[in-house]
């Protein structure tokens, strides 16, 4: 299969929502949101496509902040499941640090659950650290933000820092 990783277009919305329902514990979201990331976010999301039949098999959807500059965030990022464990998530990564970092960001923020185990491993791979504050209570060696989405909506904050290029 040939495979390959390219910026978003509006059209691409309704694909990333399906794909999204095969995304394990990650959260779903309105169609709207997704619609959002590909309509005003394009220069920092991206999908993996299959080049032959443009079927879309992974997505990473992120922005740089506008509080602050310096600072861009990953809102979600999933792979078919056929498709883990092969590389495609680290090189999504790689491509939005390499991105933003051109930009003028000097770091990476993003917010998982605590119980994707999955998605933790891969973030600490990645070089992401979780984010200790006077909020944060430590569980099994993690910093997690107690009710930080609202009532019993407990979060790990990643940070990774990147340097300008
Ligand atoms: C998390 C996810 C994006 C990872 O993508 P992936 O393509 O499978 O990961 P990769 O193959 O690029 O792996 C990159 C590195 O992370 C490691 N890794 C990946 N999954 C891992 C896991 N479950 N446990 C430990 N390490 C893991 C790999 O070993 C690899 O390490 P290496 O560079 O030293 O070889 C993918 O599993 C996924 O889509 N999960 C469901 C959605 C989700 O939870 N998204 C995150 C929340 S928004």
């Amino acid at each position: 299969m040939n495979l390959d990783i390219r910026n978003v277009v509006p059209d691409d919305f309704m694909e990333i929502a399906k794909l999204a329902e095969n995304c394990g514990h990650m959260s779903t979201m309105p169609n709207a949101v997704y619609h959002l990331f590909t309509r005003h976010f394009k220069k920092t999301s991206f999908v993996v496509e299959d080049t032959a039949t443009h079927k879309i098999l992974g997505f990473l959807l992120g922005f740089i902040s506008q509080d602050d500059p310096e600072e861009s965030y990953i809102h979600l990022l999933c792979l078919d499941p056929d498709l883990r464990g092969k590389g495609m998530g680290k090189s999504l990564i790689n491509l939005f640090e390499d991105t933003v970092s051109k930009e003028g960001c000097e770091k990476i923020k993003l917010v998982t659950k605590p119980h994707n185990k999955i998605s933790i491993n891969f973030y600490i791979k990645m070089g992401f650290q979780s984010y200790k504050s006077p909020e944060t209570v430590e569980s099994e060696g993690l910093n997690v933000y107690k009710d930080y989405d609202g009532p019993d909506q407990d979060k790990i904050i990643f940070i990774k820092s990147v340097k300008k290029s």
